[in-house]
């Protein structure tokens, strides 16, 4: 099973970033985990991060025979990104939506993602441990 985790916009600032929202994992902490999580669920794990739409629309698109499904924190663009909802719905692979931040519990304009329509679920507000559930529940969901 192969599972790609796609990290959005200023994610690669984690450590620095905001660490009274964000804690003070870097993501290449998190993505070492995710890949030892992925060994013991018998999951092949790859991790990209970008800063830019078209990039991560790239990756999805290129996902079709190589992923069997994607966990993804879209960052910002979960408020704004209709391109990637549509990336994400035009490759009809299982997607998880995932967030560090408890998104409903922040801003207005955070409450609203135009990508968790398109996924089989959404997981926000536990930090790091957001990533790791997510990642389990699409390996869960791939068995069955
Ligand atoms: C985030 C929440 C988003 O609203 C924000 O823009 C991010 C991070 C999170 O993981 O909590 O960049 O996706």
């Amino acid at each position: 099973m192969e599972i790609l985790i796609l990290h959005g916009p200023n994610l690669n600032l984690l450590g620095k970033r905001e660490p009274s929202v964000y804690g003070t994992v870097t993501l290449e902490q998190i993505n070492q985990i995710l890949v030892a999580d992925g060994k013991i669920l018998n999951a092949q794990v790859t991790c990209f991060q970008s800063n830019h739409e078209g990039e991560i629309l790239d990756r999805i698109h290129a996902c079709p025979g190589k992923f069997d499904g994607i966990v993804i924190n879209p960052g910002a663009y979960t408020h704004t990104s209709i391109a990637i909802r549509d990336g994400i719905a035009g490759v009809n692979l299982p997607a998880v939506e995932i967030h560090l931040s408890n998104i409903h519990k922040r801003e207005k304009f955070r409450h609203r993602s135009l990508i968790a329509p398109v996924c089989i679920g959404q997981i926000s507000g536990f930090g790091m441990e957001s990533y790791r559930l997510g990642l389990q529940a699409l390996v869960t969901y791939l068995k069955k």
